[in-house]
Parts: C-alpha cells; structure tokens; sequence
C-alpha cells in the first residue's frame, strides 16, 4: 500500500472536553479539542488561544475544571466551543458545583470532572501550554460497575483531526483473548 503525506498532526482521536474556570466571579466554559493526560495521567495538558475569555479566570485563579461531556449534551457543546463568555453567559447552561479547589466550577450534568490546579503554563504565541495536576476526580454513580468506572456508560463525544473534523461516538469494547466475554 502507498503512504500519502498528509499536513499537520494526526494523534487523533480524542475526547471532547469542557474547561471550566471562574471568570470575574462567573462559571465559564469552553471546548477544548487539544487536551491529553501527562506524566501518566497525574497532570493534564491542554492548548489554550490567549484570546480565550476562559483564560482570564485560568490565570487569575490559577485553578480549572476538566469535564467530559456525554452525548446528550451535544447541543450545549456546541455552544462552549462557538460562543465566547464575552458575549454570553455559558454557566447558565449547566448546574454548577465546587470541590476542594473551591475557585474551578465543575458540571453537574457531564458524568466525569476533574479539578485542577495550575502547574506550567508554556508560551506558544499565540497560544499557551496549560498544565494542571488533577487534585480530585469525581464521576457519576451510574457510569460504575463494582466501583470501577465503564466507558461505555459515559458516552463521550470523540473529536478526530487530520482533515476530517467531525465528532464520532465511542465503538464497542474489542478484546484480544476472543474467547473471553467482554
Ligand atoms: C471541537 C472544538 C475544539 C476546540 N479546541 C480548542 C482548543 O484546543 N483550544 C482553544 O483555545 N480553543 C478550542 N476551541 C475553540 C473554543 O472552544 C471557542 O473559541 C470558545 O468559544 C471560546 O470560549 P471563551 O472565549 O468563553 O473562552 C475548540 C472548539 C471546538 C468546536
């Protein structure tokens, strides 16, 4: 088979997730597209426009949310990745609530929050590096089974790149001992 050179960078596909943080005393929120566990998942990593409204309350609180939103929240989605907390009020989307953080709003209705606290943030005009280490994690109860968390209750919206930007949903569980059952 022949390789096709294609541009950019194909580490593709990922999760969709909502950045969370307090701008001037309001719960905001946006799409984040480039995100990704680090140093084996104890931090989190994202690229952040500067020109992004969020980035004022990352920076003054030095703290943010990650959340994974399900399916079922596709349209609200929609509108934390196109509307900036500039021109519309995106906390009033969802129900808000605190953890230990205190200053990183999490949203009730994704069923996976994390709360973060800032470690680096890394210049790359003009956007930035964040990173954060995950201080707690919180799920909802029904995506568990036997305390553990299945992905397949989550429903999380996938994000791919290289060209085709669409959004995908989660494939089944694939197992490569076939005779075990999933
Ligand atoms: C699928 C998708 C992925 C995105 N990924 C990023 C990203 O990784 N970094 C970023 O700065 N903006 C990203 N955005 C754009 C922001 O979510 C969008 O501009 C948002 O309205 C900014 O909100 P704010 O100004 O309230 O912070 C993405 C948007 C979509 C739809």
């Amino acid at each position: 088979m022949m390789k096709q050179e294609l541009e950019g960078n194909l580490l593709s596909p990922l999760p969709v997730v909502l950045v969370g943080a307090n701008v001037k005393s309001r719960p905001n929120y946006l799409v984040i597209g480039y995100s990704s566990p680090f140093d084996f998942g104890r931090h989190i990593f994202f690229s952040l426009y500067k020109k992004r409204y969020t980035r004022i309350g990352i920076h003054e609180n030095r703290t943010f949310s990650v959340n994974i939103p399900s399916e079922n929240l596709l349209a609200e989605t929609k509108i934390c990745g196109s509307k900036s907390g500039r021109d519309f009020d995106k906390g009033s989307l969802f129900d808000t609530f605190y953890g230990a953080l205190k200053t990183a709003p999490m949203i009730h209705q994704c069923p996976i929050n994390m709360e973060c606290e800032v470690t680096d943030i890394l210049d790359y005009d003009p956007n930035e590096g964040i990173i954060g280490r995950v201080v707690k994690s919180y799920a909802d109860s029904q995506c568990l089974v036997e305390g553990k968390l299945d992905w397949r209750k989550i429903h999380p919206i996938i994000w791919t790149t290289g060209g085709d930007f669409n959004y995908y949903r989660l494939g089944e569980r694939i197992n490569p001992e076939k005779d075990k059952t999933n």
